[in-house]
């Protein structure tokens, strides 16, 4: 069974490296600003003890939107061997309902176009133009009103 519990900072960092950012060692270099703030929460899917996908929600408006309550999901991913076995939106799940309870009005990402399917899957609306991050490839917007 897969159950989705609140995470320290650090308990992401192995997947951070391993599925998102593999030139990092996983570590304090993979610490995102903000990782710490009162009102960011990490989530993790936990499988047996140990964690298997994870995402981070922080605080912060969506461009074109300010004064609306909204949260940033950052570095949401899966580690391979537990893809495409529900892990994923059992954590979105979970996070809306934590948001929901703070009143939070939306939630939004930058996606990597490799899993915009995804979000799409999730009912999140991808929206405006395709931009390149540098190192992460082509990403689009992506968001849920709550
Ligand atoms: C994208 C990712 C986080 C999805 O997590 P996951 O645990 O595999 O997702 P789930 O198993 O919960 O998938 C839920 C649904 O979305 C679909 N889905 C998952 N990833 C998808 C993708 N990349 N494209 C299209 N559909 C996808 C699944 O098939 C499933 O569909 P279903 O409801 O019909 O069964 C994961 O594949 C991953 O870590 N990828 C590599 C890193 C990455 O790209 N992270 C996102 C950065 S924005």
């Amino acid at each position: 069974m897969i159950g989705v519990h609140i995470i320290a900072p650090e308990e992401t960092w192995s997947i951070r490296a391993g599925i998102l950012w593999p030139e990092k060692h996983a570590g304090p270099e993979c610490a995102l600003d903000g990782d710490g703030d009162p009102s960011t929460f990490h989530l993790g899917a936990i499988y047996r003890g140990d964690v298997v996908s994870i995402g981070t929600f922080m605080k912060a408006d969506q461009p074109d939107y300010p004064g609306v309550l909204a949260y940033r999901l950052r570095a949401m991913g899966t580690i391979t061997s537990h893809q495409g076995k529900g892990c994923g939106a059992a954590l979105i799940e979970k996070a809306l309902e934590v948001l929901s309870g703070r009143g939070v009005e939306r939630i939004w990402c930058d996606a990597r176009h490799v899993a915009l399917g995804f979000y799409a899957r999730q009912n999140w609306d991808i929206v405006g133009p395709t931009y390149e991050v540098p190192l992460r490839g082509p990403h689009r917007r992506a968001f849920k009103l709550i």
